[in-house]
């Protein structure tokens, strides 16, 4: 029998992980934040004073325990950069396969991140493609991290995050081992002009087309 897997994909700070966590919830699924999975490995090297831009993190990957998500530190600027090289690496990746997969095991799952509709759970029963422009993706950054659109010089903060968007998504998406991109068979939503409310709705209809 194959597990409930609603598979929600996309780039950074498009409301995937808002959306996938409220899914979860509506429908009674547990939910995994899969960047956690990498950010953490990328948290464990850094704290080792590995470079994850030239060192294997499989070690870390392997040595990953539950606590290690649970850190409060796996949100900083140097950790997002830091998982994205480590995602990189087919061999972490690799290693973190059976976690997700297991995940989902029991009761199902809702899962976010890059690859779950396409290399994680190529048969999903529901795909999601959470997308939104770079613009609209970065003053939503902004303000969730404490931004404020009356500070002076904010427009300089904003570029900056929209700056480093964009350079996470050219490496997600450049990457050979299991790029950022939109399962054939996924429904693509793209919340430029949606709040988080509008895209559960979406989302919830979704899924139950699939019921
Ligand atoms: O989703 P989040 O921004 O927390 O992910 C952090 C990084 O982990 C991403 O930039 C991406 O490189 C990597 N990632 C991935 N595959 C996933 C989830 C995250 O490669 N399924």
């Amino acid at each position: 029998r194959q597990p409930f897997v609603v598979a929600v994909d996309g780039p950074a700070a498009a409301g995937k992980g808002t959306l996938a966590k409220r899914l979860a919830d509506e429908i009674g699924l547990p939910y995994l934040d899969t960047g956690l999975l990498y950010r953490a490995v990328a948290r464990r090297m850094l704290d080792a004073s590995e470079d994850p831009a030239h060192t294997s993190g499989l070690e870390q990957a392997e040595g990953l325990s539950p606590e290690d998500l649970l850190r409060g530190d796996l949100r900083v600027p140097e950790v997002d950069r830091a998982a994205s090289l480590v995602a990189r690496q087919p061999e972490v990746r690799h290693a973190l396969v059976g976690v997700q997969r297991r995940f989902a095991d029991e009761r199902g799952a809702v899962l976010d991140g890059r690859d779950i509709g396409t290399v994680i759970f190529p048969d999903a029963l529901v795909k999601l493609y959470v997308t939104a422009s770079p613009a609209a993706r970065a003053l939503r950054r902004y303000l969730q991290t404490g931004g404020d659109t009356t500070r002076p010089g904010w427009e300089e903060e904003l570029r900056e995050i929209e700056t480093s968007i964009r350079a996470r998504d050219e490496a997600d998406s450049a990457r050979e081992a299991a790029p950022l991109r939109m399962a054939e068979d996924a429904v693509m939503i793209v919340t430029d002009d949606m709040d988080a409310n509008a895209v559960l709705a979406e989302a919830i209809r979704i899924v139950r087309e699939r019921l």
